[in-house]
Parts: C-alpha cells; sequence; structure tokens
C-alpha cells in the first residue's frame, strides 16, 4: 500500500492531498508537524507508526533551507522514498531541490487533478526503485546457502539450534559463516552468543549498509568462534521500522558475502519469516515433542505448500526428544508427514550453556544433545555429505 507522509501545517493544502489521495489511490496521509524538519528520518519514522512512507511531500510553510537539509539526509539513506517539496519553484529553488534529490517542485496552489497525477507518479517511481533495489538486482552465480531455522511455536529450541548450527558451520568455513537473529522483537542471539553487539540489523538494513556490502560487514558482531552474528534491534519497536523487503535485501546481500547464512526467527509466520522463506536455499524446521508443536508443524507444512514457499532443502529436528513423553518418533513423523533427521534429548546441558552464553557445540560437551546437533551441522558440510550420502536419511531413535 502506498503511504504518504506530509510536513505541513497548511489545512488546505493537507485537504487537497487528501482528496487527490481519496478514490485514486492507495494508502493513508499522515500529516506530521514542520517541527520535525530539525531532527532527522529517524526522528520523522518516530512519529510515523509502521513502515517508512512511499512519498514524502515537505510544505507548504516549512523553510527551505530545512526541508533541502532533511531531503538530502533522505535521499542519501532512503533513496527509495519519493520527495515532494511544495513552495514557489523559482529556478534557483529548483536547482537546489534537484541536488537535494528532492523529485518535483510544486506550487502550494497547485490543483487536487494535478497533485494526483504528480502523487501517483511519486508512487511508481518510488515502487521502481524498491525494485531496482531488491532481489533481482544482484544477480550472482556464487551465493551462499541461506538456512532458516523455523517453528509456528516459540521455545521449542530455535535459538539453541540456529546458534550451535552456526558455531558448528564455522569450523566448516571458517569467517564464511554469518548469523541472522531476526526474532526482531525478543531476539537473544546476542545473549546466547555472549556478545555486546555494537551495532544491529537496525544500522544494517538502514543507510549506507543496505547499499554497499563491506559498510554491511562493519555492523556485523564477530564472534570468538570464527563466525559473524548480525544481531536483533536493542528494543522490541526498532522492529516497526524493518520492512519484508529490508530482510530480502539484507539476505541477498549476505549471501553474496557468506557461505552460509543461517537465519534465527521468530515463531511463526510473520512477513519477515516469509520474505526469509522467499530466499531460504534450506529450512530447519524445528519440532518439540508434544501435539502442540506437532501438529503446528504440520498445519505450517501445509500453508507453507499452497504457498510455494517452502524451501529446497529440509531438516527436521526433532527437540525436548524424551521417550517419556508419550509420543514416538514415528508418531512425530506420521503427523508431520515427513521423516524427522535430527534428535536432540532433553537434556540439561542445553540451558546451562544457554545461560552461560556458550553454546554446546563450542564446548567439549560430548552428550547425546551435543551429538544430535552436531549430526545437523554434518548436514550442510559438503565433505560429510559426499562420504556418508546413506546415513543422511538413515532411521532416528530416542535414546
Ligand atoms: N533439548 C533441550 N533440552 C532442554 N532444554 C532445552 C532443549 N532445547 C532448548 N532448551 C532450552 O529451552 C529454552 C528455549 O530454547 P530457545 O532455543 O530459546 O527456543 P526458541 O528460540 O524456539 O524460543 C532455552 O533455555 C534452551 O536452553
Ligand atoms: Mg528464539
Amino acid at each position: 500500500m502506498s503511504r504518504f507522509v506530509a510536513v505541513t501545517a497548511v489545512r488546505d493544502f493537507e485537504g487537497r492531498v487528501r482528496q487527490a489521495i481519496a478514490g485514486a489511490l492507495h494508502g493513508e496521509l499522515q500529516t506530521l508537524n514542520p517541527e520535525v524538519l530539525s531532527g532527522g528520518p529517524d526522528d520523522v519514522f518516530k512519529q510515523l507508526n509502521g513502515a517508512p512512507p512511499e512519498v514524502l511531500i515537505l510544505g507548504p510553510g516549512v523553510t527551505a533551507e530545512a526541508a533541502l537539509k532533511l531531503a538530502t539526509v533522505f535521499d542519501l539513506q532512503y533513496p527509495e522514498i519519493s520527495l515532494l517539496l511544495v513552495a514557489e519553484p523559482s529556478p534557483d529553488l529548483v536547482l537546489k531541490a534537484m541536488h537535494s534529490g528532492i523529485r518535483d517542485v510544486v506550487t502550494p496552489e497547485i490543483e487536487v487533478n494535478d497533485l494526483r497525477v504528480l502523487l501517483e507518479r511519486a508512487c511508481l517511481a518510488a515502487a521502481s526503485r524498491r525494485r531496482g533495489m531488491g532481489p533481482a538486482a544482484e544477480p550472482d552465480q556464487d551465493r551462499g546457502r541461506v538456512i532458516a531455522v523455523m517453528s509456528p511455536k516459540g521455545g521449542v529450541g530455535k535459538t539453541t539450534v540456529a546458534t550451535n548450527l552456526a558455531i558448528g558451520l564455522g569450523k566448516v568455513a571458517p569467517m564464511s559463516v554469518v548469523l541472522v537473529d531476526l526474532d526482531l522483537q525478543f531476539g537473544d542471539v546476542a545473549s546466547g552468543l555472549q556478545l555486546e553487539p555494537e551495532h544491529s540489523i537496525t544500522e544494517a538494513v538502514h543507510g549506507a549498509a543496505s547499499q554497499d556490502s563491506m559498510v554491511l560487514k562493519a555492523f556485523l558482531t564477530v564472534h570468538p568462534a570464527g563466525i559473524y552474528a548480525l544481531c536483533a534491534p536493542r528494543t522490541p519497536s526498532e522492529s516497526d521500522y524493518i520492512t519484508a523487503d529490508h530482510v530480502s535485501r539484507l539476505l541477498n546481500q549476505l549471501a553474496s558475502e557468506f557461505k552460509y547464512v543461517v537465519v534465527d526467527t521468530a515463531p511463526g509466520l510473520g512477513e519477515h519469516v516469509l520474505a526469509t522463506l522467499e530466499l531460504a536455499t534450506d529450512g530447519v524446521w524445528v519440532c518439540g515433542m508434544d501435539v502442540p508443536s506437532v501438529r503446528g508443524l504440520r498445519k505450517c507444512f501445509t500453508v507453507l505448500k499452497e504457498l510455494q514457499l517452502l524451501p529446497q532443502g529440509r531438516h527436521t529436528v526433532l527437540n525436548f526428544a524424551d521417550r517419556k513423553s508419550g509420543l514416538s518418533v514415528q508418531d512425530v513423523e506420521a503427523t508431520i508427514g515427513v521423516p524427522i533427521d535430527a534428535v536432540v534429548p532433553r537434556s540439561r546441558t542445553l540451558p546451562y550453556s544457554t545461560n552461560r552464553g556458550i553454546p554446546v557445540l563450542q564446548s567439549t560437551s560430548r552428550d547425546s544433545a551435543t551429538k544430535g546437533l552436531k549430526k545437523l551441522v554434518d548436514r550442510f558440510d559438503p565433505q560429510w555429505v559426499s562420504s556418508n550420502h546413506n546415513k543422511l536419511h538413515r532411521r532416528v531413535v530416542v535414546s
């Protein structure tokens, strides 16, 4: 949906914009007080509830200098947003506006019909710029695997699996693994790996990093085990400013730089998860050994099959496996309709390792939970796969 934001206190102009949009264009108008011009894009976004706008209208009734200054920053950091300046278009102002990346300078007296045409064009321009920056823009044959760690439910071990998978793959491909925390509101990759990130995914998807993979790399946090991590935002509300498009672009950039991009996700099938699945080469499906978890995964498979969003590589992990749970591996397989590839028993070492911030695959632990996680890692190790192909689909047991 198109979204329009006007920075103006002139009610008559605001009314004309509303008329221009009504019935002809998708989306709604939000008006901000001109005071906002003294801040930067982040101050603007703070006042908007939701995703960034497609069209930002500056004026009428704002000082040209302040409007041009803000426009310059927007143009650099958010080139996909179309900017319009509403002011008497003197040749001098038009030239300056052009240099600030403003699309059009419009007289405050503009009529509703002309305004409508202008806004429509501004929307189209915004859409085509977004497309230009999106997945199709990066034709790259030599791309890494994007591994989405998924589950419809929380607390089933996604983060445990994702952090251990990344650490395990770090031994297969040192400095070629990045773990992305897409549990944007309550991500705990940083604490699970004992990291204190200077930057988060927020900086990675906005501004220069989104245009340049070298800048993006500077926003990643290095873990002593030889992997990179991109941690979740510091506050849950920051996730409002991270769109599905941001996620697609980010994962595309990372896949062109790293052999393995491991993505820890939030429970369920939110827009960020769907954007991840669109690009994922592999899905790691984590399932608890309880009926709600198993049924949830079956529904999840059904929906994703319909949407044609099931990644090609499928890896199922039965976590919290316990012979006393009243379910067997065969029960689980029969319900979800696919074989289980790795079993991670309920184990005391895992909560202990989560609390210490040291994944079991980084430590010397040799218990059966560690073995189960190692087995998952092996599935992504080309050398292991080529020499153990017969073991890939060997039946698993709960000990
Ligand atoms: N197999 C297991 N046995 C015991 N505790 C586990 C097991 N797997 C995960 N845990 C613990 O359960 C808690 C939730 O796991 P987590 O990986 O954060 O789940 P999610 O990311 O799906 O919400 C963590 O404290 C973790 O250490
Ligand atoms: Mg988690």
